[in-house]
């Protein structure tokens, strides 16, 4: 597990060395600096002094002094013997001196531990002045200050981990101090706003879902308790024996009825959680849309007779989308069953199959009916579990109830999103409605019709 003091910590401690590093590096070096100019001037100062004195060989001076003829050749020093040293003609301070009348000249010994200054000077007789001496470089500096660099390395070293877990301890506490069920009212650091923001989105969804589970089990109670109501009723009149054949026959007919209800019910129900359980994949084959229309017409037939209703199959493509046969067939039921059974009289039911092309080819199905139509603050409700806009009016000519549960909708819309498909409504109320599901058509599905 990754520790939050130990990142702050090397953070910290990072910064702490490269700043102590760069601000090390730039005062020794101005340091450095400043005493080079300083020694300079010295020799500058022994220089101009010595140029006045006729003669050197008795002057008491730990630098060292030469004297170098216009060709080069030494022709005094006070610590080596002149006829021993080479011709400095090539020496930058000379030629600088003799080009200038004076220069200033550095340069490290061999072993770069230390570096000689040169001034020089050129006289009136044409002979060059040259006074040197010797300095440590920064280098031999810095190995002299080891021992102060190191305890400030070390006071780094305790203040960044000070600094680090006091940080990382705050941090720590702030999380802990925020009330994860209402996250809005906590004031912490701006950093965790998004943090916040999620659990309060998940917190949202949480309930929503809560409630809808809490809505379905009331609805679902509800709904069944109707049928068996009446079940329960009509039984216990027969038990009594009290009634005739007639009535009888009329009694087991409604029982029957009530009971084929729950069943469709119970099967919507089913088919709803199956759907809603993404875990469960039900197996997904080559599907011609076309096809499932006709049977699906076929079995709404004689119900559309019955309300006086004409359906129309109009196919455009041959195209072939991948899914589960079963819940594509139900939802193009529940889409036709609804554009008959919400239509007017003499209505009419089309049904059209497309290929579109958008960012991706799709196989669009429209089912439009010239119904009654669904007001603009409904259309989004009407997706809902067992919602229905006018539960009155869920009972046909007869006056009987008709097997609507609210849940039709539903279906086809999780059939949808397990399908990938796109689910829309468009509608007008007293002139129809227009149900559109757009399928992506898959590359492996097209190729094969
Ligand atoms: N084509 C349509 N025209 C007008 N209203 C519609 C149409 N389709 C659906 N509705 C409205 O939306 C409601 C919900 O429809 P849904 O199919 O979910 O339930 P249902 O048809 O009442 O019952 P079920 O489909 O379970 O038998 C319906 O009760 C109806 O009021
Ligand atoms: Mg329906």
């Amino acid at each position: 597990m990754k520790s939050l003091t130990f990142r702050i910590f090397i953070n910290t401690f990072l910064v702490g060395v490269a700043v102590y590093f760069v601000c090390s590096v730039i005062f020794i070096d101005s340091f450095y600096k400043y005493f080079e100019n300083q020694i300079f001037s010295e020799l500058e100062n022994e220089c101009d002094y010595l140029s006045l004195l006729p003669n050197f060989a008795d002057v008491k001076t730990e630098n060292r002094i030469t004297i170098i003829d216009f060709h080069g050749k030494v022709i005094f020093d006070n610590q080596t013997n002149p006829a021993t040293m080479e011709n400095h003609a090539s020496r930058a301070e000379f030629i600088e001196a003799m080009e200038k009348g004076s220069a200033k000249v550095s340069r490290y010994s061999s072993t770069m531990l230390k570096k000689t200054l040169y001034f020089a000077k050129k006289l009136k007789n044409g002979t060059v002045l040259r006074i040197s001496c010797q300095q440590y470089t920064s280098g031999v500096l810095i190995f002299a200050l080891s021992q102060p660099l190191l305890c400030l390395l070390l006071l780094a070293l305790i203040i960044s981990g000070m600094a680090a877990s006091s940080l990382s301890k705050k941090i720590a506490d702030s999380i802990e101090k925020i009330d994860f069920d209402n996250p809005e009212k906590n004031e912490t650091f701006i950093e965790f706003k998004p943090f916040i923001k999620r659990i309060s989105d998940e917190n949202f969804e949480k309930k929503q879902r809560e409630e809808i589970r809490r809505q379905f089990s009331a609805n679902v109670s509800h709904e069944l308790k109707t049928p068996l109501t009446s079940i329960s009723g009509f039984a216990e009149i027969m038990k009594s024996g009290s009634v005739d054949e007639k009535t009888m026959r009329n009694f087991s007919q409604d029982i029957y009825n009530e009971s084929q209800r729950m069943i469709l019910l119970v099967n919507d129900i089913l088919k709803l959680s199956k759907l809603d359980e993404e875990s469960i994949t039900m197996e997904k084959e080559k599907i011609c849309i076309e096809e499932i229309c006709r049977d699906v017409i076929k079995s709404l037939k004689i119900f559309a007779q019955r309300k006086n209703v004409s359906i129309e199959l109009e196919s455009h493509t041959k195209d072939c989308i991948k899914g589960v046969p079963t819940v594509i067939q139900e939802m193009i039921f529940n889409l036709v069953e609804n554009a008959i059974k919400y239509n007017k009289e003499n209505g009419k039911v089309f049904v059209k199959i497309e290929k579109i092309e958008r960012e991706k080819p799709y196989l669009k199905l429209l089912v439009k009916d010239t119904g009654i139509g669904i007001a603009e603050n409904q259309q989004e409700r009407i997706f809902e579990r067992f919602y229905r806009i006018d539960k009155s009016r869920a009972k046909d000519t007869q006056g009987e109830r008709t097997t609507g549960t609210g849940l039709g909708l539903s279906i086809v819309k999780h059939g949808a999103k397990y399908h990938n498909a796109k689910l829309s409504v468009k509608s007008k109320l007293g002139e129809g409605s227009e149900f559109s599901l757009l399928f992506p058509i898959s590359s492996q599905s097209s190729d094969g019709r």
